[in-house]
């Protein structure tokens, strides 16, 4: 990821970090949606987001988390009074998988140095991993959400915070509780902040 990487460093805002991205051809998943997802939200802001990748409603809008999972991660904000918009919201594969399958490695890997470039133009004081993949992409590939969810990890001065994903929780819901209480406690952390 070294050459692509470099090549966004002198990228200086998340607008034109966000235009570039539209063009990117690093895999081939671009060519098989409607639009990059790139993500929204406060890019000065010290909360950010990152979950797994688009799916079809996020495709048709271009944004991240609007389609049932995304509703429920809204509830799950709302009733922690945190404002969607005071946080960064994106996904670490920003373009949606056709069928919505699981990312493959080498579209993972191809995506991940835009959101290098998204945490190092945010400098977030706290990152939550929403699910597996964003785990393993920002803690390393032998981490596992099951057995780390609700604790706080240190890398590069900011605090990583994985957490279940909303979709996991429409389907099991004995994993809302655990997400509940890893919520409230990254809320407390982030208004500690301010
Ligand atoms: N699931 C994700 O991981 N991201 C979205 O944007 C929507 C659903």
């Amino acid at each position: 990821m070294g050459n692509e990487l470099e090549s966004l460093n002198s990228i200086s805002s998340m607008e034109n970090l966000k235009k570039k991205a539209f063009d990117c051809e690093w895999c081939s998943l671009r060519k098989g949606c409607l639009g990059v997802v790139f993500g929204e939200g406060d890019a000065n802001t010290d909360l950010m987001f990152v979950g797994e990748a688009p799916g079809r409603s996020e495709d048709e809008q271009r944004r991240p988390f609007v389609g049932a999972a995304g509703q429920l991660l809204d509830k799950i904000l709302t009733a922690a009074d945190i404002d969607r918009e005071e946080i960064y919201i994106t996904n670490t594969v920003k373009c949606r998988p056709q069928e919505n399958r699981f990312p493959q490695p080498e579209e993972q890997k191809a995506c991940f140095p835009w959101l290098v470039r998204q945490v190092q133009l945010i400098e977030p004081k706290i990152i939550v991993c929403l699910g597996s993949l964003a785990t393993k992409t920002i803690l390393g590939p032998e981490s596992k959400v099951t057995k780390m969810r609700g604790e706080v990890f240190r890398r590069k001065g900011i605090n990583i915070i994985p957490t279940f994903h909303p979709a996991a929780l429409l389907r099991d819901s004995r994993k809302k509780y655990p997400v509940w209480e890893d919520i409230q406690m990254i809320r407390d952390k982030y208004r500690a902040l301010t």
